[in-house]
């Protein structure tokens, strides 16, 4: 296997100098997480930016930017520049990680960084070189590459470089990834681009053709965070403001779990079918490994309620929701700069 350039040359360095300078970054959907060489992970912050809409001047990014979504007037938007895993708005994306590098900086690294880039196991070409240009052109001086399972892998503890198969199970924002980790390398994957973005609009949908009820993606999510379960039990109530767009005012609905429960179980099917299919794709021998190890779950949507027990129930398997699921993979990406010779063969070349 060749090593790049780059990878020689961060190598080749005297540690302390300047590979102190280098970062990883999970950009992902819905969240961004950086973690800085020798630190740790330094920003963990909503992927939203708002723009002036005359002069594309950033006014907000990170949380702020996400306050105000589906709340902006005429001058100036929140965007989410990312869908499904992928840079939908090349230009948003720029300006908000042009403002996520220099929040992540210190002062003492004046340096255009090097930057580790998560990206999603199925990603195109195409994909890739938007994702390398907009660092570029945030400020990043080179861009390696590694796949978002891998990295996720390393950071929940598994044991990517030996035989022994491993199943993760990541379900973000935009996307859920299923891949079958072997000898650092992703032995069998399935991807589908659903994730919790689709379950906020599912209960955004069953709200309006339930209640004629209009709400926004901020507070489907929050209803998602609150209640949302997708077993038979815990049974809670909650309001939910929005407009009735029958009479065009403002209204106050209580919902309960079982309304969410309905309006989810279309999306959690399909992630059920996505894992299952994962399963089907898996070498017989690394299958065998997977019964007796089991499924470890990652990202945000980790942390649905049930969501754990219900795919025990339907691939028989244990389940294990990792410690740290939405900053599991940007630690594992961490781990890998920070030992970069040891993983290289892990990068995309
Ligand atoms: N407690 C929770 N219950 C259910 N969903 C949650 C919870 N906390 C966060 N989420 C959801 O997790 C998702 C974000 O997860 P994560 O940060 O892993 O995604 P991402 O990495 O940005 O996306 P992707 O990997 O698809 O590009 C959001 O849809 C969010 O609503
Ligand atoms: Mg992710």
């Amino acid at each position: 296997m060749g090593i790049s350039n780059t990878v020689r040359g961060l190598f080749g360095r005297r540690p302390g100098t300047l590979l102190s300078n280098s970062m990883a970054i999970d950009l992902g959907t819905a969240n961004t997480l950086i973690y800085l060489q020798g630190r740790g992970i330094v920003l963990e912050q909503p992927s939203v930016v708002a723009l002036e809409r005359e002069t594309n001047a950033v006014v907000a990014v990170g949380s702020e930017a996400k306050s105000m979504l589906g709340r902006t007037g005429v001058s100036m938007q929140a965007i989410r520049p990312l869908k499904d895993g992928v840079i939908t708005n090349a230009t948003a994306t720029m300006a908000m990680l042009r403002e996520f590098l220099g929040m992540a900086r210190t002062r003492k690294l004046s340096m255009r960084p090097r930057v580790l880039v998560c990206v999603p196991s199925g990603i195109t070409e195409v994909e890739i070189s938007a994702v390398k240009t907009a660092l570029e052109r945030a400020g990043a001086r080179e861009v390696l590459l590694v796949p978002e399972p891998l990295a996720a892998a390393i950071g929940v503890g598994i044991p990517v470089e030996g035989a022994a198969g491993n199943m993760v199970v990541d379900i973000g924002g935009g996307t859920t990834e299923v891949a079958v980790i072997s000898l650092s390398s992703i032995a069998a994957n399935n991807s589908i681009r659903i994730g919790g973005d689709e379950i906020d609009e599912a209960i955004s949908a069953y709200l309006k053709k339930q209640y004629s009820l209009l709400v926004g993606e901020r507070t489907a999510e929050t209803v998602k965070i609150r209640m949302g379960t997708v077993l038979e039990e815990d049974e809670e109530e909650c309001e939910v403001n929005g407009l009735d767009f029958v009479n065009g005012i403002p209204e106050t609905y209580v919902i309960n779990s079982s309304d969410i429960r309905q309006a989810l179980r279309e999306v959690v099917a399909t992630i059920v079918e996505a894992v299952r299919h994962g399963l089907e794709k898996t070498p017989p021998e690394l299958a065998s490994d997977i019964v007796d190890r089991g499924i470890v779950l990652t990202g945000g949507g980790a942390l649905l309620r049930g969501l754990d027990r219900l795919l025990m129930s339907e691939t028989g398997l244990p389940i294990r929701i990792a410690d740290n699921p939405l900053s599991c993979t940007v630690l594992g990406a961490g781990i890998i700069l920070e030992d970069i010779y040891r993983y290289r063969s892990l990068l995309i070349q």
